[in-house]
């Protein structure tokens, strides 16, 4: 017996992939990226820099917007660069952003909706030595760019996203130490966040004043966690991580404070500052506390049981932990939901259309439980630089690949799967069958039990 169905996704529903201005523009010579590529050290996967990327500054987004175009997307996802846009402090280049105004043209001309992002992990030169974040007057100056971007750019975009993951910003800066400056502080940490949240609300205002009918919102990384045997001892540690990473940030956009440990702030201007709330998801972690540490707590990236077995050293990827993340975030927020990213590093393109497909059926679970989830945008759509991974090949998270040097684009197979979801609309199960093996097809799907014998009640029973 077959099973089949079609998975209809809503009249409007945005498809597309999402991008970076760093990792694919090429030349960015004035951000602190730039200085932390420069200064060597192991830093970065083979000491590498960023380069030419994929080369959208010198005009290539023109041929891969043909290409996302082809394969259907109606959307796309990418920032602008605020070391370009504000060279120096007080000084805005109208060169960076005609680039910008065109680039937006582009994806207009091919029927793509842009949604800009205004702050993706870089920071002009200028105000990384001011201390970038942790300075209170960053917020002040994020959102005097942001208002020169939206006079500049707003007449044609209607989706603004703030910022994209402040506590990955936060932590990988500021906690881990793998983002510049490569700081181990945690309350420098919460100083960060704390400024990102006071720059969003002003961002959110700033951008609603020039343009009230704009939809802003930002694009938070949820992570899925679990705990080891015996999860009872484990739970504490869990709830920790869980408030921190993933709520606090955006249970202060409802209620105007920002809870810590240890840290309680009012922003009262960051209250009802969201029409719509950004989902970045990839991985599951799972979270331990030992008696023998008690100050610590322990974030493995564990091998699947359930989930997909990730390179490296990634461990696991279960998108079914996409419903559970859509679900909190909308009965939170009370807000519309669109996924920001969602990918899986894979060069060779073996799990990615798995991936595809348990992501997909995850989030039509979530509008079938009538989240209003409006669209989904993959992570991404050609490889690019991948931060402290840099060209990793292990890394490779694109629909296409792309070779720096040659900047030779090369389709993977799931570009044509995600095309077809995307020209239908659906999730349909003979795009399925032709993308993943049987055995995948029916774990996933398994067909409805036939009965073959069927009893009566006696007569006249
Ligand atoms: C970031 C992207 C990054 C992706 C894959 C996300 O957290 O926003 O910039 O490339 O993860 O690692």
């Amino acid at each position: 017996m077959t099973v089949d169905f079609t998975m209809q996704f809503p009249a409007g529903f945005l498809w597309g992939t999402a991008t970076a201005a760093h990792q694919v523009e090429g030349g960015n010579t004035n951000n602190n990226w730039h200085a932390w590529e420069q200064a060597g050290g192991g830093r970065i996967f083979q000491n590498q820099t960023h380069g030419r990327a994929c080369d959208w500054w010198g005009g290539r987004y023109a041929e891969d917007f043909d290409r996302a175009a082809a394969l259907h997307h109606n959307a796309h996802r990418f920032s602008i660069e605020w070391s370009r846009v504000e060279p120096q402090e007080g000084r805005f280049d109208d060169r960076a952003l005609a680039f910008y105004a065109d680039l937006i043209a582009a994806l207009r001309q091919r029927g793509l909706e842009p949604m800009v992002t205004l702050h993706h992990f870089t920071d002009p030169l200028w105000l990384a030595g001011q201390g970038g974040w942790t300075n209170r007057e960053t917020p002040a100056r994020f959102a005097r760019f942001v208002r020169m971007a939206v006079e500049a750019l707003g007449a044609d975009v209607r989706l603004w996203c703030t910022i994209n993951e402040p506590m990955v910003y936060a932590a990988q800066s500021y906690l881990l130490g793998r983002f510049p400056p490569g700081k181990r502080n945690v309350r420098a940490m919460f100083a960060v966040a704390e400024n990102m949240l006071r720059g969003h609300a002003l961002a959110y205002h700033a951008i609603k004043s020039i343009q009230p009918e704009a939809e802003v919102g930002f694009a938070k990384h949820q992570i899925s966690l679990k705990t080891p045997f015996p999860h009872a001892l484990h739970h504490g540690a869990l709830r920790l991580v869980r408030w921190v990473f993933n709520r606090a940030f955006v249970v202060a956009l409802t209620t105007g404070e920002l809870r810590l440990p240890l840290r309680r702030v009012q922003v009262p201007e960051a209250r009802d500052t969201l029409d719509w709330i950004g989902l970045n998801y990839y991985y599951r972690f799972q979270v331990s506390f030992s008696p023998l540490y008690p100050q610590r707590v322990f974030l493995n990236q564990t091998q699947p049981r359930d989930g997909i077995r990730g390179p490296g050293e990634v461990g696991e990827i279960w998108p079914e932990g996409l419903f559970e993340q859509i679900k909190w975030l909308c009965k939170t927020t009370g807000k519309p939901l669109y996924v920001t990213e969602n990918g899986v590093p894979d060069p060779d393109d073996a799990l990615r259309r798995l991936h595809m497909v348990r992501s997909l059926r995850s989030v039509w679970k979530a509008i079938m439980h009538n989240y209003p989830v409006r669209g989904y945008f993959y992570w991404t759509l050609v490889d690019n630089f991948e931060w402290s991974e840099g060209y990793d090949p292990r890394f490779h998270f694109g629909l296409y690949a792309c070779d720096p040097q040659t900047q030779r684009r090369t389709a993977r197979p799931s570009a044509a799967l995600y095309g077809e979801i995307c020209a239908a609309n659906a999730l349909g199960s003979d795009a399925i069958r032709r993308a993943i093996p049987p055995d995948e097809f029916d774990a996933l799907f398994p067909a409805p039990p036939v009965q073959t014998r069927v009893t009566l009640p006696p007569r006249g029973g």
